[in-house]
């Protein structure tokens, strides 16, 4: 019986390459950026440049930025670790819960699925900034006065969501409210208080 190894091919070759290639990509997606920077001289150009900063202009909450940052940082991670705005919740961390929704230029979107890179110019919008000065917008006070939350976590999505919701004109019926805030998930089933808070606005006729 022949008990030698097969000789490898040009396909295992490749396959050989491909996967060390992949692993070396998917060990520094969890490295931290100096650790990659300090390393970036021997990796592959193409590698090394999905690590590189890029220059990055932002308007979040009324001021304006100029920032440095990788091309793979999310717009989340971008304001909670860069800009220290921790009012945006990460809870999934992949688009399943809307904790981390934000405006961008007035759209709802979930903001650890969206690379900051892709914002260019673009006017950010935290929960941070929906205030003026010590006045609670009026959608935080209905959440306020209906319980609109009990642990509190998915609050800020909650409210930039349902601020979204009224402007959109999707807040018509009970029905439709639960329809368009159906992408924020509340852990302590928060939704009958939230819905009504979200009504209180839409009733009130209240420039959100
Ligand atoms: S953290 Fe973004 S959807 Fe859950
Ligand atoms: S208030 Fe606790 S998860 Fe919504």
């Amino acid at each position: 019986m022949n008990t030698e190894p097969d000789k490898p091919t040009g396909h295992d070759e490749a396959r050989r390459n491909f996967l060390k290639q992949s692993s070396l990509l998917t060990a520094f997606t969890f490295v931290p950026g100096p650790v990659v920077q300090a390393a970036s001289g021997e990796l592959d150009e193409k590698v090394a440049a999905a690590f590189e900063k890029v220059t990055l202009k932002l308007d979040v909450n009324g001021v304006k930025h100029k920032l440095s940052v990788e091309p793979r940082t999310t717009l989340l991670d971008l304001l909670r670790e860069q800009l220290h705005l921790t009012g945006t919740k990460k809870g999934c961390d992949y688009g399943q819960c809307g904790a981390c929704t934000v405006h961008v230029d007035g759209q709802r979107v979930n903001s650890c699925l969206s690379f900051a890179v892709m914002h260019e110019g673009k006017k950010i919008t935290t929960i941070e900034g929906l205030a003026d000065g010590d006045k609670l917008h009026p959608m935080q006070e209905a959440f306020v006065k209906h319980d609109g939350f009990q642990c509190g976590y998915c609050t800020p999505g909650q409210i930039m969501s349902a601020v979204a919701c009224v402007r959109e004109g999707h807040a018509g019926s009970e029905a439709e409210i639960r329809e368009y805030m159906s992408g924020n998930i509340c852990r302590c089933g928060a939704y009958s208080n939230i819905v009504a808070a979200i009504q209180e606005v839409k009733d009130g006729g209240q420039k959100v």
